[in-house]
């Protein structure tokens, strides 16, 4: 679907609107020139939005809104920034997020993912042991065969069960607790780059569209480099290591993540342009052991889903053939308002 769009004059006249912001704001033609609180609920987000962005010169971006239209109610984010042009002087953009992305933050989701979780670590725990004894009898029973060839088959059990072993350890991995330090988002992203460049021998492009002048962020190093790595990653494999992967960065304002409110965010999106993800994953693609790849465990993204949830962030997709777009949002002071809102 399209993005709607709106220009606003600096008096915040409607200058004007695309066809998608007549369909779903239900704009019209002769209101042109009328104020936009005239034309729109006076109190809605977006026509304060437009307000701010023309008072303080900032670009304001809202997630996960909740806005009545004349087709019901449907989930919105929205971008309000001033512009310089001779005709308009703040432009609106708002696009309605589809059923599959929104799913991602909802609450709802979280506790099943919890739950997943702890099925899933329980489980991984009661397989361990038993794994471990059959690995160790397979071992000392290829060193009692006298016959050669029978050691294929305890080979066969000890390689089975290491790899069982690779899946159970990765499965387990996420709890350990974060470490927190001050870091550069781009260092992490320059970082993934070079690993990704160091894994695929030819024919990848790696672009970097970052905003330099991103404040620094508190976080766990290791685990944001496994998130943004593992997505990258998918994206390479996705276009067999021919394509290009653009690495973008920007800033946030007002960003509102899982139901909570944030003045500053950081926005990282990955973007490739492969084939696109699956129709038939992208309901359920961050939940663990889903995976369209022949040889793929369907960890990666359940990992870097349960990272940035640990950093109070929020991860979404868009994607269709020729276009696949991760973005991340990363609560500047995450932390900082975790802790406030536990003590409170
Ligand atoms: N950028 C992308 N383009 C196309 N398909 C993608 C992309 N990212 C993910 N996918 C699809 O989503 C599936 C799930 O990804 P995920 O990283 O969770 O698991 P995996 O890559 O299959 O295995 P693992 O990461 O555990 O080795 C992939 O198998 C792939 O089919
Ligand atoms: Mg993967």
């Amino acid at each position: 679907m399209d993005a709607a769009i709106v220009a606003a004059s600096a008096r915040g006249t409607l200058v004007y609107f695309n066809p998608a912001a007549a369909d779903l704001l239900g704009l019209k033609e002769e209101q042109t020139g009328l104020t936009l609180s005239a034309c729109l609920n006076p109190e809605s987000a977006l026509v304060q939005a437009v307000a701010t962005a023309l008072k303080d010169n900032v670009s304001i971006t809202e997630h996960e809104l909740l806005l009545h239209t004349a087709h019901g109610e449907v989930y919105v984010s929205l971008t309000a920034s001033p512009i310089e042009s001779p005709e308009a002087a703040a432009l609106l953009e708002v696009r309605q997020i589809d059923q599959q992305r929104r799913i991602v933050n909802e609450e709802r989701l979280q506790a099943q993912q919890q739950a997943n979780r702890e099925l899933i670590r329980n489980l991984a725990h009661e397989i361990k042991n038993p794994l471990g004894g059959i690995r160790g009898a397979a071992q000392l029973l290829s060193t009692e065969l006298a016959e050669a060839h029978l050691k294929e088959y305890t080979q066969v059990i000890i390689e089975e069960s290491q790899r069982l072993q690779g899946l159970l350890d990765r499965l387990l991995t996420p709890h350990r607790l974060p470490k927190l330090s001050e870091l550069s988002i781009h260092e992490v992203l320059e970082r993934v780059r070079s690993l990704m460049l160091a894994e695929t021998p030819n024919g990848l492009s790696v672009k970097r569209d970052y905003d330099i002048s991103l404040p620094s962020l508190i976080g766990d190093r290791e685990q944001l480099i496994q998130a943004i790595l593992n997505i990258v990653r998918n994206a390479v494999q996705a276009m067999a290591g021919v394509g290009e992967v653009v690495l973008r960065t920007r800033i946030t304002r007002q960003a509102t993540l899982n139901r909570k409110r944030f003045p500053l965010a950081i926005m990282v999106q990955i973007i490739d342009n492969g084939p696109g993800i699956p129709e038939a994953l992208k309901e359920t693609l961050f939940y663990p052991l889903v995976s369209g790849r022949p040889g793929g465990t369907g960890i990666g993204l359940h990992l870097a889903h349960t990272y940035i949830s640990q950093h109070h962030g929020a991860i979404e997709f868009d994607s269709r053939p020729g276009y696949t777009c991760f973005t991340l949002m990363l609560p500047l002071n995450g932390w900082q308002a975790n802790l406030a809102s536990e003590k409170a």
